[in-house]
């Protein structure tokens, strides 16, 4: 992670490469005079709570029940989620209420997340399968330009994107193999998981009779 006090006076703390990624961003929205900050990215469990309460004072709990993770599982905690606050007219736009006022300038960042490797995470019309409202200033890092890419082309959510990994069920051989270690297979069981994500790929791994109950368990 790197961290840094934005222009708010607040520290953000954020995985590396999402910042290298935000500032890419930032400086080609500004090419179209769009103008974005950085209000935060990591948050620790604490911080996580302290904003629930903070929100609850502000809104109300029915507000929070649809915005705020619960502490421990907002993905904030992995340092890949951003979100950002616009600067319009050379004024700071920072409270949801106040930002969500401004529909045409989160048009043009939202246009150009995927180039960056990010997405929406939490689109409009999609609450019912992200589990919150709708967020135009919460972007999450992915890493990955092209699925980036698909997932707003599509119009997709990541739990949509990612149920196609899901529903994968790969065929297990346990055939009589010894040859490899068991870190080895381990690693191939996330391989299992994790390529028909992203890749269109068949391949055969063969698992010792052992393993089989690693590969119950994740
Ligand atoms: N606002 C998002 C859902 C979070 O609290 O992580
Ligand atoms: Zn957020």
């Amino acid at each position: 992670t790197v961290s840094f006090i934005n222009p708010l006076g607040e520290e953000v703390i954020i995985e590396e490469k999402a910042y290298q990624a935000y500032l890419g961003l930032k400086k080609d929205l500004e090419k179209e005079g769009a103008y974005i900050g950085l209000d935060g990215a990591l948050r620790t469990h604490k911080r996580q709570e302290e904003i629930a309460e903070d929100f609850l004072e502000k809104y109300g709990a029915d507000y929070v029940a649809k915005i705020v993770a619960k502490p421990g599982y907002s993905e904030h905690h992995s340092g890949l989620a951003l979100d950002l606050y616009l600067i319009v007219d050379g004024k700071n736009i920072i409270n949801n209420e106040d930002l969500v006022q401004y529909p045409k300038v989160w048009e043009k960042v939202h246009q150009k997340l995927a180039e960056y490797g990010f997405i929406l995470r939490y689109p409009k019309h999609k609450e019912h399968i992200t589990g919150y409202a709708y967020e135009p200033w919460h972007i999450r890092y992915i890493d990955d330009s092209e699925i980036a890419k698909e997932i707003m082309e599509k119009g997709l959510t990541l739990e949509e994107y990612l149920k196609e990994a899901a529903d994968v069920k790969p065929s297990i051989d346990l055939g009589n193999s010894y040859l490899y270690g068991k870190d080895e297979l381990a690693e191939m069981i996330v391989l299992i998981k994790c390529l028909p994500v992203s890749r269109d790929v068949s391949f055969t791994v063969l698992l010792m009779p052992e393993m089989m109950s690693v590969l119950m368990k994740t």
